[in-house]
């Protein structure tokens, strides 16, 4: 069995585990062979993909942590708002996974966007209990959390889907409603006698950030109680790795690495850390590329996290990444859903990167905003070797495996992973010569000394000026020129 995303399936594999939805739609049973029709609707409903059993794949066996029957009820009494289901359901899960020997939440089927807060609110619970369980919590507290990560976002359900779905911008207006959630959901709960104060703590404090950024209180690390700990940090991965309508999703190394990056200004790095024990970078079932150009998908773990157990597509025979000494020097460079399209962009990258070396500069804008991003590069193009990229994550993985640029331009403020964040990562990775222009909208002092710590060389105004960008970024190019 293995996992293959939605825009490569093909008509006539054949499930290798069930598609869950909501009990009103029809399912898709394990055994059923996909058609035309069925990979269409897979797609529409924000499927990542699905688990298709074929001969290659046979030996993967997918550790349920919990049955597809406890999350199909978890989807319901969420969609239903049913305190007393639950309750139960929370009971279910605990149960279930204290009965585990080795908590790993290898699931990857469980996300679509048409009941994606449905989904979501289970997968949560299913990561918190997995978390909360590893951490050896008593049992009481684990199911007071359970229970807080099913309810986290039943507030949603009074908000605009409208707004919750917007692929564009949100408004200011829009994104102060979105953030009344916790709230909302807090009060949904207020009156019922089931739930207890610990419990709509957790919920209301579900997005306060450790370094006080967070909301609706802007609680800092201490203030805020231990389960919200546990809840944000888990439903951040969650909203990760979900293809939403506005975003494709992170690979599950992809969102860890985030994970890691924000240890301590988001997250709890207990936390984190206990994340990565329980939730697989590389899952088994999920394809993997590997740097002698190898592919093959994940058959299991092994003790290392980074380093499964892998069966090589061009040849059938299987690899042990973390014994293997012929392996040694080989690593994981792509994996999960968006591989393929990934692939072909660094073929693509490689294919512009023959003329580097004696062509233009190279630069890499990483900006959120399209237009923004547009805006810069048009100002630049014409003298430079532009790459435009829209999230910090997607700059680290580009240094990465591309090497540092000739200049970083990059915009502070970014919803997932900020610019003064990524730097800071890329240079916590000792990333020398790294020459960095930041471009903020706020022009005050305290930008400024942040531009002056994370080792800017320049920090430049948005909107861009078009000649006074490119003015500063030829200085910031040639450092030996007196200024
Ligand atoms: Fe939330
Ligand atoms: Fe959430």
């Amino acid at each position: 069995m293995r996992f293959i995303a939605v825009g490569d399936l093909r008509p006539g594999m054949k499930l290798g585990r069930k598609i869950i939805n909501r009990k009103h739609t029809s399912m898709l049973e394990k055994g059923v062979e996909l058609n035309e029709r069925l990979i269409l609707r897979l797609k529409h409903n924000g499927y990542l993909g699905a688990y298709i059993a074929d001969a290659f794949s046979d030996e993967v066996e997918l550790e349920e942590t919990v049955s597809e029957q406890v999350i199909e009820d978890g989807i319901d009494a969420v969609a239903e708002a049913n305190i007393g289901s639950i309750i139960n359901i929370a009971a279910t899960l605990v149960e279930d996974i204290s009965k585990l020997d080795n908590i790993s939440v290898d699931m990857l089927d469980l996300r679509s966007f048409d009941d994606y807060t449905y989904h979501h609110s289970v997968n949560v619970a299913v990561y918190s209990v997995a978390v909360a369980t590893r951490m050896g919590l008593p049992e009481e507290q684990i199911q007071e959390i359970a229970v807080a990560a099913l309810c986290h976002d039943l507030g949603k359900s009074l908000i605009d889907p409208d707004i919750i779905n917007k692929k564009d911008r949100l408004t200011d207006e829009e994104f102060a409603e979105i953030k009344r959630h916790p709230k909302y959901s807090y009060d949904m709960l207020y009156n019922n006698p089931m739930i207890s104060p610990a419990v709509r703590q957790a919920v209301i404090c579900h997005h306060e950030n450790e370094n006080g950024s967070g909301y609706p209180f802007g609680k800092l690390g201490d203030e805020i109680p231990f389960y919200a700990k546990i809840i944000h940090a888990v439903d951040v991965y969650d909203a990760l790795t979900s293809r939403r309508p506005y975003k494709e999703p992170y690979a599950p190394v992809d969102a860890l690495e985030y994970m890691i990056g924000g240890v301590n200004i988001l997250f709890d790095a207990k936390v984190v850390e206990t994340m990565q024990s329980v939730i697989p970078a590389y899952p088994p079932g999920m394809d993997v590329g590997l740097s002698n150009g190898e592919k093959g998908v994940v058959i299991a773990h092994t003790s290392q996290a980074l380093r499964p157990r892998i069966k090589i597509y061009e040849t059938g025979k299987e690899v042990d990444l973390s014994t293997d000494l012929r392996y040694r020097m080989v690593f994981i460079i792509a994996s999960g859903i968006l591989m393929q399209e990934s692939a072909e962009g660094v073929e693509k990258l490689n294919e512009d990167r023959g003329t580097k070396k004696e062509g233009p500069k190279e630069i890499v804008v990483v900006d959120d905003s399209a237009i923004s991003l547009g805006q810069t590069k048009a100002a630049l193009e014409d003298d430079y070797h532009i790459i435009t990229l829209e999230s910090g994550l997607a700059c680290l993985n580009y240094v990465k495996t591309k090497g540092v640029p000739d200049l970083l331009i990059m915009d502070i403020d970014m919803p997932v992973m900020d610019g003064m964040t990524t730097v800071e990562k890329l240079r916590q990775k000792q990333y020398k010569d790294l020459n960095v222009v930041f471009l903020t909208a706020i022009a005050n002092k305290d930008t400024v000394i942040r531009c002056n710590q994370a080792g800017a060389t320049d920090y430049i105004l948005k909107p861009v000026n078009p000649i006074y960008l490119r003015e500063r970024v030829k200085i910031a190019l040639d450092k030996n020129l007196d200024r």
